[in-house]
């Protein structure tokens, strides 16, 4: 059934305090839960609960046994005139074979839940739904010996001992919250202690629970929590409520992380780290993703939303908290790199698809579909262009009369951006629009210039397509921060004073700029800092992007400038004749020598501009691609770019003494730069690489330098990759985390032999369908990143994958449907890949018990 945004109404009634009691037990754990329920309003409907998988034992109103309620698949009716009452309703669910990970599961011997987006109803019969807010009192039982840590939210206020050998532990927690925010954990851990001093003087305690044997991999998280408590108070003012800050680490999650009140829950992908076992992007993406969840307790969780459609409400502000932290944290040009290729390879993607949607969905069947790149990702853009739209002091202005408006409340989008306008006087109302246009806008740039009259003239236009689902587009609010260069690739002064960058607010169909007074025709700088979640065209000759990469007062502008070079002369090579002017290979690199050779621009920036754009990126330009050609003219331009530049790969390889490991921003750049000359020496073939890889394999005291090795000897002789992944699979075969990145590069390795390779991995004695990060590391690998392997024009990639998503369906959909993305986006392939993909969407759609989340994309991409 699908759900509708323009439905929503108020809830029938409201639940304020519930006391949960859970008897664990595998297959037949008891749960009792009473809630103290109130009408809402003077109306005579019953009251309806969802439940899903629920074994249903008594329901019981004020003391007595009920008998006046039906029960569906999905729900629990019960008739009731009184206005306020009590509600007893006892049942059985079966936690270990919940394979699912959603409501309660058991694995690898701990109880844990996940509750979001609706996973509370397949643990009791319940309003579930976000803008129903109680208090929680929390009672677990359970084995003493096997589950000694018994925990929910909130503070722990009583326990006591059981003659059978259990023992029981009661939570509360005296913050309301909505039930997807409730959580359960009950297991033998590690514990890893601390504590936190508030601005305010408070000490909090904080707890890290991790597997057995893993308490040296948990520093880096706790450092990064108290990291992320530390600049919440100082950039935003905000201070945690709790006495308490817990975080367990799991290996079975479906996700990265949940922000369950005082108790978070996390993939132990992004908690646990060493320099034996995590790489530099790991330590960066564990610091971001807690910090993430950190960061909820106030938005999301203090503040959290009326209804599912308003998920970006807090999940577009939290992510611009957390990119915002990691900046501070490390390079800001390097994060902002980072959060624009995830914009133009998947978020471009989604909106260029059959699943686009706006950051504010109108429409869902499953709504664990939509926690999309489109709701967090470009709902972050949206939230960023706030900030440059008002000043970072309007932002904050806004910050602060939301949360004195809302806290305590489940509230939407639009009362976000009230509260923006209000605290600014300035009127949003065109802007508001992001919330309910999806698509990709493009600002089409053209520019004159008169040199009778001096007069510079440029005019940006907005153009919107049609997006699946949504026809009709509007003008938006876009800012665009532009400079422009002289030939001496100096920038003109924009304004009175020494103004380099302007901010254009485009919210016409056309605007146009006049600059008087200029010498010669100047060069714009486009887009600065990537201002707006758009495309920018602008016919540039390869000598102007090489002038923008080279003087743009903009980093961001110079690395963008980079990687139009090489996506034009990719996209030449690749037979795309509609571009602007061509360029030959050895032309379009020779502008990158002198990036190669400077010493005045960090190594962080040089390593980015000297790195191709993505299959992906390349991909998202285009209307429509020639999967083989584009892929072969990638490998084209990165192997050309690996013999121009042999000697100078070499000497940046060789530059740095290495130092025992640390993450630490020189070192993260150096070891980033050294990495990636080590992939472009083994494309060159340079004679002495095979000795480089082998010595840095067998030297390496961190895990970046020896996967460093084998991204690298993966584009070289795979003999010779062969040999080195046996001995790294010897050496961690009983570590997973370590091993998914081992399945992951087997799975985009480009080899015929592929589909084999896999189908023997999957049998490997570490692989198993019920583990998420396996089940990514393997079959999401291949068909998110392996193009020749998954687009084999024989559309055997396309049926491999299709024959696991029909397995994978009944083990956990929630997974399916994500794998399912790279094939539901055919729209840009050519026919017959089309065909072949589509036919495997329509097998898959005829699998009895299809999910509601297979069933949702597959049903909105078959044409
Ligand atoms: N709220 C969590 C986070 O952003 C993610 C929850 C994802 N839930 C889901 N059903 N996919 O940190
Ligand atoms: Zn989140």
């Amino acid at each position: 059934a699908v759900k509708k945004r323009a439905d929503y109404r108020q809830p029938d009634f409201l639940i304020d305090h519930v006391d949960l009691e859970f008897t664990l037990i595998e297959t037949t754990t008891k749960v009792i839960c009473i809630s103290k329920v109130t009408r809402n309003g003077s109306h005579n409907k019953p009251l309806i609960l969802d439940g899903e998988g629920i074994q249903l034992s008594s329901v019981c109103i004020n003391g007595t046994e009920a008998a006046d309620y039906q029960q569906t698949d999905t729900s629990l009716t019960i008739d009731i005139d009184t206005d306020t009452f009590e509600l007893r309703i006892e049942s059985i669910i079966n936690p270990k074979d919940n394979s699912s990970l959603e409501g309660l599961y058991l694995q690898a011997g701990a109880y844990c839940t996940q509750c979001e987006a609706e996973g509370f109803r397949k643990i009791t019969y319940f309003l579930d739904r976000p803008d129903v807010l109680a208090t929680y009192d929390v009672k677990i039982i359970a084995d003493k010996v096997n589950f000694p840590f018994l925990l929910s939210n909130g503070n722990k206020v009583d326990s006591g001992d059981l003659s059978d050998g259990k023992h029981w532990i009661k939570w509360s927690d005296p913050f309301k919250k909505p039930c997807y925010l409730f959580a359960l954990v009950a297991g033998d851990f590690d514990l890893l202690e601390d504590k936190f001093v508030t601005q305010s003087g408070r000490t909090i305690a904080l707890e890290l629970f991790v597997d057995k044997g893993m308490l040296g991999r948990g520093q880096h998280a706790l450092d990064s929590l108290k990291k992320a408590m530390k600049w919440d108070e100082t950039e935003f003012g905000l201070e945690y409520d709790l006495d308490i800050y817990m975080i367990v680490a799991v290996d079975f999650f479906n996700m990265g992380a949940m922000e369950n009140k005082g108790l978070n829950v996390f993939n132990s992908k992004f908690v646990l780290a060493d320099a034996q076992t995590a790489t530099d992007e790991d330590y960066f993406n564990i610091e971001a993703v807690i910090a993430h969840e950190y960061f909820h307790n106030w938005t999301g969780n203090r503040v959290t939303c009326r209804d599912w459609f308003q998920l970006s409400l807090k999940e577009g502000l939290t992510v611009f908290r957390d990119q915002q932290f990691s900046a501070d944290m490390s390079s800001p040009i390097v994060n902002r790199i980072q959060n624009v290729k995830v914009i133009r390879e998947r978020q471009f993607a989604e909106d260029a698809s059959a699943m686009s949607h706006p950051i504010r969905p109108d429409e869902v069947i499953e709504m664990n579909n939509f926690y999309t790149v489109t709701v967090y990702d470009k709902g972050s853009e949206v939230i960023r262009m706030l900030f440059t739209l008002l000043s970072k002091t309007g932002f904050l202005a806004g910050i602060k009369l939301y949360f004195k408006r809302f806290d305590g409340q489940a509230v939407t989008c639009d009362d976000f951006v009230q509260a923006m306008e209000d605290a600014n006087d300035k009127d949003l109302s065109q802007f508001r629009r992001w919330y309910s246009q999806s698509g990709t806008p493009q600002i089409v740039v053209t520019d004159t210039y008169d040199a009778i009259s001096k007069i510079y003239r440029i005019a940006f236009e907005q153009k919107h397509i049609a997006t699946f689902e949504q026809k009709e587009k509007q003008n938006l609010v876009i800012p665009i921060q532009f400079s422009l260069l002289n030939d001496k690739l100096e920038s003109l002064n924009l304004g009175d004073t020494d103004q380099q960058q302007l901010t254009l607010e485009l919210n016409e169909t056309q605007q146009c700029l006049e600059f008087y007074n200029v010498e010669s025709k100047p060069i714009p700088s486009l887009l600065h800092g990537f201002s707006a979640p758009v495309k920018v065209d602008y016919p540039y000759t390869q000598q102007q992007l090489g002038n923008v990469m080279l003087g743009s007062p903009d980093e961001f502008a110079r690395w963008d400038a980079g990687q139009q070079l090489f996506s034009n002369c990719i996209h030449n090579l690749a037979g795309k004749t509609e571009l602007q002017q061509t360029t030959s290979i050895a032309e379009t690199i020779a502008m990158f020598e002198p990036i190669i050779e400077s010493k005045d621009i960090s190594l962080a920036l040089k390593a980015e501009i000297l790195t191709l754009p993505s299959f992906e990126t390349l991909f998202q330009q285009l209307d429509t691609v020639n999967i083989d050609a584009l892929n072969q003219s990638r490998k084209q331009l990165f192997k050309a770019l690996a013999q121009t530049f042999q000697a100078n790969w070499l000497s940046h390889y060789s530059a740095f003494e290495k130092q025992p490991y640390a993450y630490q921003s020189q070192q993260v750049e150096q070891r980033k730069m050294q990495n990636l000359a080590l992939k472009y020496l083994t494309l060159s073939a340079q004679p002495d690489v095979e000795q480089l890889l082998t010595q840095q394999f067998n030297n390496a005291d961190n895990m970046t330098d020896s996967l460093g090795v084998l991204g690298a000897a993966q584009l070289g002789d795979l003999d010779l990759f062969e040999r080195l992944m046996l001995a790294f699979e010897q050496k961690w075969h009983a570590d997973p985390l370590v091993l998914d990145k081992w399945f992951a590069l087997h799975a985009n390795t480009d080899r015929s032999d592929i589909l084999a390779r896999i189908s023997i991995l999957m049998g490997h004695s570490r692989f198993t369908i019920n583990n998420p990060n396996r089940v990514r590391a393997l079959i999401g690998t291949f068909c998110f990143f392996n193009v020749a392997g998954f687009h084999n024009i024989d559309g055997t990639g396309y049926k491999f994958v299709a024959d696991y998503l029909i397995k994978l369906n009944e083990v956990n959909p929630q997974i399916a449907a994500r794998i399912i993305t790279p094939l539901i986006q055919w729209q840009k392939v050519d026919k017959t890949r089309q065909q072949l993909m589509q036919l495997q969407l329509m097998r898959i759609g005829d699998t009895k018990g299809l999910s509601k989340d297979l069933f949702e994309k597959i049903s909105k991409s078959l044409p």
